[in-house]
């Protein structure tokens, strides 16, 4: 959000040292960049500028001379001369941080920011040393509580205004503002509304003092207790980068690194705490054998034993299609690889997938053009057929709410029910599965049938052929089988050759999963079962010579006795499988379940071994988010009890079937990926670690990209608590802001890189939406940040968010039903299964429809999407 920096540069003389700057770059960065720190509290260069604190005070020479001006509120101009150690600049800052102190409590030993407090750098730095202040302070109750999460100090506040702006401006929950006047004003939230925002973790983040301080990291640790590495959040699909820190060996506190591609600095709040799940002394540390009802611990070498002796080690000893994997959003790309080649290349079973019904078929995806969050936030315009961005990729939101505030791009979205793009969206169109394929086909025509969306999209500027235009492509509504969207997609990406697709589903390292064949008929590179190169038949010996099942196939094989081993790598198909009628009744039938797992999750708890899995931030290696960026995941703690990474348990099985997957760490394996996947190629670990690590690197790898860009400079102050731990800190693998070697020939790429990336147009196939059924409503089915899982059970300060299990439907529907709000009314789905639900009234929902939350309940025998239905619609009735 700071000011725009174009390409012109100009002269600027600061301390008599002329330098270069972009022109209307703001004098406080322009500064920066040449070695210069000024001073600063409320500057933040992802908020907009308000020149609230005067820290910033420079001499800046006028037509009248040298006068002070704020820095931070500045542009830079050419011939500017500007002073910043002079009589009057100190004076000035000593002014500041005297005015800042006289109400400020002094409490440094007892407040969480202690050893990393701006206020404290600063004074130190630039204060005047006393104080002429001797009257008493200003009192306020310390702390108040202004959300689940947040705790107010109003005492502490120095009213820079920089929760106030984030809030406002990045979030658009303008909860937190300031109250009263003058010596009165004070900072606050309204009465009887909390700041119940998914991203107020931010506010504690960018707070310059411990105004804000965050629930669970509360008197947990200081600087000096602390050690840290870099990372990318895997709650969802964004990859957000993240610091991790931890003290005596548990993680204590995530924050949100600005990297530009991605993230801008922000987190949600669902990501930001997940650590406290990761601590849970309720993991699974060692390996389980099902006795009768129950477990009882056993070795990993037993363990290992028991599965190569339920799993045929060759085709030529068993039908390895009997075998099945289903892999979770949890796995790095190593992980994934890993397990891929041993289920493809050592088992010879196709049957792997990684999507739990909630997804997009891996051909589909990897047939569309794919769109860079970039691309999205400054298309000519945006089309979204997807879930509630706000809800499942929150970060993702902020940066398309930014983009549409700044009149960067315009938004039309398409849909069955209400989300939290329509506000950002010109034009928002209820249709129905049978439009879909009018709308795909008419879109950018004149003959269009949605003439308000192709008018919009037209006057943004987008081609007949699609070109400018970015199309946000998700699950909109769960009771609607994907195959919808999928057709809805490939017609769309034929009418319009030009558009690109940002793909928006949910889970972390869905991207990875296809690209690494974790997905039927596709192998490493998104390529073709058929197609395997020499290289791979040679390192992948037991290739499958027939394309395997997909989930919902492996399911529906279990119930007809043709599966007899199921591996759940991270996956919990009885509670995350979108028919959970299904997914039980067959994991019940399964003859023998192995769960590698962090958690005893629905479907682990059920298993008949279960094998103890490292989790986040206890093992290294890459991720790949949903624009198909690979970023580094770096170990911090050390795995609990006997814990192993997946990629790791996936070679030691391979190794009691006879086969040798040839792995002794991650660094290998992503080695091999870049070896026999063209879309891959160009990656290795150190050029991960020592180029531009904080952006990743996308895929595939182009040649010009393998050069080492330098590292953006950190600014100290927009996030307290970084700096200061590598400062003061515990020793640790840290990695490091400053400039990096640019030599990159000790990791020349091996292989080839892409020339096919997708595996060839996927046709689409159309299905007539069924007749709704006498007496039948239609269904929205969506999800919520916080919906049930093993994280939230898991993380103490997030599991009371989880949302309660409601049915929402309008005023209208109600009356129609005879049931007002609070009352109960029974949900029936179409196989017979029922569900009692509390009734809420919101007329955000169309007649005709209830709405329900996926994951806010677990009901046995009720599903209300049952697999191979178009749609799905069900019964409400009063209770
Ligand atoms: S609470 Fe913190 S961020 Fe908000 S105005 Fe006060 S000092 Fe600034
Ligand atoms: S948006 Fe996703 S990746 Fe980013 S912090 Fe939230 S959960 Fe993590
Ligand atoms: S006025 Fe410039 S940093 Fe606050």
């Amino acid at each position: 959000m700071s000011t725009d920096v174009s390409q012109n540069l100009v002269t600027v003389s600061i301390d008599g040292k002329e330098i270069l700057a972009g022109k209307g770059e703001l004098l406080i960065a322009a500064a920066e960049k040449a070695g210069v720190f000024i001073p600063r509290f409320c500057y933040h260069n992802r908020l907009p500028q308000v020149g609230m604190c005067r820290m910033c005070l420079v001499e800046v020479k006028g037509p009248r001379g040298f006068s002070l001006q704020p820095a931070c509120y500045l542009p830079v101009a050419d011939g500017m001369e500007v002073v910043t150690e002079s009589e009057k600049v100190k004076k000035a800052q000593d002014g500041v941080l005297e005015y800042l102190l006289i109400n400020h409590p002094l409490d440094c030993p007892v407040c969480d920011k202690g050893g990393e407090c701006p206020l404290q750098d600063q004074t130190m730095a630039y204060g005047p040393g006393e104080s002429r202040f001797a009257e008493e302070k200003r009192h306020w109750e310390k702390p108040i509580a202004i959300s689940d999460l947040v705790l107010l100090d109003r005492e502490r506040c120095i009213q820079c205004d920089r929760c106030t702006r984030f809030a406002d401006v990045v979030a658009g929950d303008a909860l937190i503002e300031f109250v009263g006047r003058g010596d009165h004003t004070e900072i606050n939230v309204f009465p009887d509304r909390p700041f119940s925002s998914y991203f107020s973790g931010n506010t504690v983040q960018i707070c310059p003092v411990g105004a804000l301080t965050a629930v669970p990291y509360r008197f947990k640790a200081r600087p000096w207790d602390l050690s840290q590495v870099e990372s990318s959040c895997t709650t969802c699909s964004m990859g957000c980068r993240i610091m991790v820190q931890s003290s005596q060996n548990e993680l204590t506190r995530y924050l949100g690194l600005d990297a530009d591609s991605i993230n801008h600095g922000w987190l949600c709040d669902k990501g930001r705490f997940g650590h406290e799940a990761i601590n849970s002394s309720d993991r699974v540390t060692v390996p389980l054998v099902r006795k009768g009802d129950s477990f009882v611990e056993t070795t990993w070498a037993s363990a290992l034993e028991l599965i190569a002796s339920k799993v045929p080690s060759s085709r030529s000893a068993g039908d390895p299609d009997r075998i099945g994997f289903i892999l979770g959003s949890r796995l790095t790309n190593e992980d994934i690889y890993s397990w891929v080649k041993l289920a493809k290349g050592v088992i010879g079973s196709d049957s792997v997938d990684s999507q739990l019904g909630d997804g997009l078929k891996g051909e589909v995806i990897a047939s569309l053009r794919r769109a860079t969050i970039n691309d999205a936030v400054s298309a000519k315009a945006i089309l979204a057929f997807t879930g509630d961005i706000k809800e499942e990729i929150p970060v993702l939101f902020l940066r398309l709410r930014e983009a549409v505030k700044s009149g960067w791009t315009k938004m039309a979205t398409i849909g069955t029910h209400k989300s939290s793009l329509d506000k950002l969206s010109e034009v928002t169109a209820s249709v129905s599965v049978d439009q879909l394929q009018l709308l795909a086909r008419e879109l950018m025509r004149e003959s269009s049938r949605f003439p308000e969306i192709t008018k919009l999209f037209e006057n943004q500027g987008v081609g007949a052929d699609g070109d400018g235009l970015v199309v946000l492509l998700g699950r909109e509504n769960l009771a609607w089988d994907q195959s919808v969207v999928e057709a809805f997609a490939l017609e769309l990406s034929r009418a319009l050759p030009k558009a690109k697709f940002l793909v928006t589903i949910r889970n972390a390292n869905f991207a990875g999963s296809i690209d690494l064949g974790a997905v039927p008929r596709l192998l490493p590179g998104r390529l073709p079962l058929e197609s395997a190169s020499p290289m791979m038949r040679q390192k992948w010996a037991g290739l499958p010579d027939r394309a395997g099942r997909g989930v919902k196939e492996m399911l529906s094989a279990a119930l007809q006795g043709e599966l007899d081993v199921l591996f759940l790598v991270g996956s919990d198909p009885r509670e995350d499988y979108v028919d959970s009628v299904l997914a039980n009744s067959a994991l019940d039938t399964v003859g023998f379940v192995v769960s590698v797992d962090t958690f005893l999750s629905q479907s682990s708890a059920k298993a008949d071994l279960v094998l103890p899995a490292s989790s986040f931030a206890e093992k290294s290696g890459t991720t790949t988010n949903l624009e198909g960026r690979v970023l580094t995941l770096n170990q911090k703690v050390a795995p609990k009890g006997l814990c192993r990474p997946d990629w790791a348990i996936a070679c030691e099985i391979a190794l009691e079937l006879g086969g040798d997957l040839g792995f002794g760490s991650a660094a290998e394996v992503l080695d091999e990926i870049a070896e026999v996947s063209p879309l891959h190629w160009g990656l290795s670990w150190n050029r991960l670690e020592r180029s531009a690590a904080i952006e990743g690197m996308m895929i595939p790898v182009s040649a010009t990209s393998l050069s080492i860009r330098p590292r953006a400079m950190l600014d100290e102050i927009s996030t307290p608590g970084i700096a200061s731990v590598w400062d003061q800190g515990l020793a640790s693998s840290k990695t490091t802001y400053v400039e990096t070697s640019t030599n990159s020939e000790d990791d020349e790429p091996v292989g080839e890189p892409a020339t096919q990336t997708v595996a060839g147009m996927v046709e689409p196939i159309w299905r007539l939406a069924p007749v709704q059924p006498l007496g039948f409503m239609n269904l929205a089915y969506s999800r919520k940040l916080y919906s049930q899982g093993e994280h939230l059970r898991n993380s103490a300060h997030l599991v009371h968010l989880v949302v309660e299990a409601k049915c929402r439907v309008s005023g209208k529907t109600a009356e129609k039903l005879g049931v007002s709000s609070g009352g109960s009314v029974l949900i029936s789905d179409k196989a017979g299964g029922e569900g009692q639900f509390e009734l809420e009234i919101d007329d955000s929902v169309p007649n005709g429809t209830v709405e329900l939350v996926r994951g806010s309940f677990s009901i046995p025998g009720f599903s209300p999407v049952r697999s191979g239905e178009t749609v799905n619609y069900v019964k409400v009735e009063r209770a």
